[in-house]
């Protein structure tokens, strides 16, 4: 029979519907985004994506389904994102994954989310080979993964305080540009000049973790002091060298761990994995140092729906599925499922072991 999945996810402020056949082909992705409702508020509010997910998902479970020419009993397995998220958000994707396998007597594939964004990079119609190398750049997550094969994971290194998609947001309210910011911070940036030196944390020598919170501070301070000041700023130069500080750093530590694991391989995924600056930078850095780099279009790199029904597919493909006490959860630290072991972090640089703070 012919695989046919159909893929739920709504982990955060957009709901969406994917279906996949026989793990290649995209019949249908549809995202109904809630940006325009969460714009007022500067950011998601999570009572509100919760609501707007349940008047959403039979819809868009509908069109997904009518776009892709599939009848419900041509389907063979439901996967939904289970974790992390917003936990009411994630919920009614899976109430409602739920009930369709329960009702269709389908299989429910759990999916994680991070997993999933990593997975989008088998969109692509050349996928990478394994292992691979990828950096998550999300708006919760900035994590660089080595993934020798399909369901085995190693944490390489990891953010320890703002996620890159939480910077991007941060600094575009202070910028004053709508939510979310990171697409409109990129553009402000298209027009503006890297002159303005804010600080990369490259932190204990061998590290492959992250920090941006000072990078942060210091964008913010300096904007202040200028206004006390009363000088005006070039809010374009900030943003561009604030993307600068930010990529530079990005880049550096993909290639080093992709390196320090020997992988020729080096995947981006996650939404700030849409920023032209960063797919240029990386595939740049790639190519010098002869490495295949991977990164899905740019529709599959912010959350949908498609990036779950891939992960999904290969999750299937190892029996890996889950029955209706499937709960969702707001941190779900990733699992390679191919032992069912939990994820962790192999790089030891003092941090990650308790002997640094
Ligand atoms: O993966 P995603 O859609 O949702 C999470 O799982 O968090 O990522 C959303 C994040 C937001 O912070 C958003 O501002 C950022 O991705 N983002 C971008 C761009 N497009 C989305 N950041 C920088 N440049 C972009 N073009
Ligand atoms: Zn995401």
């Amino acid at each position: 029979m012919r695989e046919i999945i159909l893929a739920i996810e709504t982990s955060c402020d957009e709901t969406s519907v994917a279906v996949l056949a026989e793990g290649k082909y995209v019949l249908s992705s549809m995202v109904a985004s809630q940006i325009d409702v969460h714009q007022a508020y500067g950011g998601v509010v999570p009572e509100i994506a919760s609501r707007q997910h349940i008047e959403h998902i039979s819809m868009v479970v509908q069109e997904a389904l009518h776009t892709a020419s599939v009848r419900r009993e041509e389907l063979t397995a439901i996967a939904v994102t289970h974790g992390p998220g917003l936990v009411g958000a994630l919920l009614v994707g899976l109430c409602y994954a739920k009930g369709l396998s329960y009702a269709l007597g389908l299989p429910l594939v759990p999916v994680h989310h991070l997993e999933a964004h990593i997975y989008a990079n088998f969109l692509l119609p050349e996928p990478p080979s394994l292992p691979l190398c990828g950096l998550i750049v999300s708006g919760g997550h900035t994590d660089l993964i080595y993934m020798p094969r399909h369901g085995e994971f190693q944490l390489l290194g990891q953010t320890r305080d703002d996620a890159a998609g939480e910077a991007f947001d941060k600094i575009a309210r202070v910028l004053l540009l709508p939510y979310p910011g990171g697409p409109h911070l990129e553009k402000l940036a298209a027009h503006g000049q890297a002159n303005l030196n804010f600080p990369r944390a490259w932190l204990e020598a061998g590290s492959l973790d992250f920090s941006f919170s000072g990078l942060k501070s210091a964008v913010i301070n300096y904007l202040h002091t200028k206004k006390q000041q009363g000088h005006t700023v070039v809010a374009a130069d900030v943003a561009a060298s604030f993307q600068q500080a930010i990529i530079e750093v990005l880049v550096a530590r993909a290639v080093a761990a992709a390196k320090r694991v020997g992988a020729v391989n080096l995947c981006l995924a996650g939404g700030v994995s849409a920023n032209n600056a960063l797919r240029q930078a990386l595939r740049q850095a790639a190519l010098e140092q002869k490495l295949h780099f991977f990164v899905p279009e740019s529709k599959y790199c912010t959350d949908n729906a498609a990036m779950v029904a891939m992960s999904a597919h290969h999750r299937l493909q190892a029996g890996v599925v889950a029955d209706l006490s499937l709960n969702a959860a707001a941190v779900l630290p990733m699992t390679n499922w191919v032992n069912d072991r939990p994820v962790h972090n192999v790089v030891d640089n003092g941090y990650n072991s308790g002997k640094k703070a």
